[in-house]
């Protein structure tokens, strides 16, 4: 300890650096290129990602909390997802600094690496039920990952879940819908439309599961957002170019938008 009470001899204690593995993660942005962009473009991907761990850890024991009716334990976590979301949308503000020049100076160096091959991107699609099958080709050549990807596209989403509290909560569903094939993207039901109908139209006698809606609301109204401030700041920067990943680029990007998680909870808005 020196003389101002801070501790600085830290031969025999973990340090912050340490904890942290910061060595790990600070010598982890290689610039192909060497462009000084090139950083922001290399960090504001790895933030990025790091923020999805994190939303994933929340959102697959939030799955499990609702599986087990702890209803207020996975509020807070879906709580936090939506906070963490409004962090990945506002990184959207610091990429577009990045001008179409300066992008060109390096895009070439990426080759076919693209934000589409993200896999925790596709492990937060599967966790909210958005499961497209084509996707797990891209993980083959690693079979340690490809069955981490293969467990959560076989689990059932967040949805899956929050119908069967529906169902547990006395709610006519469709018994088809509890057990059905998990790697089905949700199509939406009668029955779950009829119930989320009546837990709107009675608030109080169906909080937690209203709250469960709004919650879910808040997550895909998020990552909607985060989808469209993707696609007006990747037309801002690459314009209708076709993406590094072969896409159409924006084109692709916007069709994306139209996809839907949880249909009933927007479809009930308009019922109210
Ligand atoms: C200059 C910046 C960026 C450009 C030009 C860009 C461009 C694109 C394009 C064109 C696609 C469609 C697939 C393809 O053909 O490649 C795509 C997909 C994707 N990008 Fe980006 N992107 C940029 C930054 C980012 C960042 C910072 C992230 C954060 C992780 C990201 C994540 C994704 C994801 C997850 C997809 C898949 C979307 C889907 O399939 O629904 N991108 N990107």
């Amino acid at each position: 300890m020196n003389d101002k009470g801070i501790y600085t001899d830290f031969k025999e204690q973990m340090t912050y650096g340490e904890y942290l593995d910061l060595d790990k993660i600070l010598s982890s942005q290689t610039r192909l290129s060497g462009h000084h962009d090139e950083m922001l473009f290399i960090i504001i991907h790895q933030v990025s990602e790091l923020w999805m761990k994190l939303i994933l850890h929340e959102i697959t024991s939030a799955i499990t909390a609702i599986q087990q009716g702890e209803l207020q334990e996975a509020f807070k976590m879906l709580a936090r997802v939506s906070r963490i979301q409004t962090q990945i949308i506002q990184a959207w503000d610091v990429l577009a600094t990045m001008t179409p020049a300066e992008y060109m100076e390096f895009r070439d160096s990426l080759g076919r690496a693209s934000g589409f091959q993200s896999y925790q991107n596709r492990q937060i699609e599967f966790a909210l039920g958005y499961k497209q099958p084509h996707i797990l080709k891209i993980y083959e050549k690693n079979p340690e990952l490809a069955a981490e990807l293969k467990e959560s596209y076989e689990a059932p989403s967040i949805y899956d879940v929050a119908i069967g509290a529906l169902a547990e909560a006395g709610f006519l569903i469709n018994p088809a819908l509890l057990t059905r094939d998990f790697t089905e993207t949700y199509k939406g039901d009668q029955t779950v439309a009829d119930a989320w109908l009546e837990v709107y139209r009675d608030v109080d006698k169906y909080w937690d599961l209203y709250q469960l809606a709004e919650k879910l609301v808040d997550i895909e109204d998020c990552h909607q957002q985060w989808r469209f401030r993707h696609m007006k700041t990747v037309e801002r920067i690459i314009g209708y170019k076709i993406g590094t990943g072969g896409s159409s680029g924006v084109n692709y990007l916007k069709s994306v938008l139209d996809h839907r998680f949880f249909p009933e909870l927007w479809d009930v808005r308009t019922k109210l």
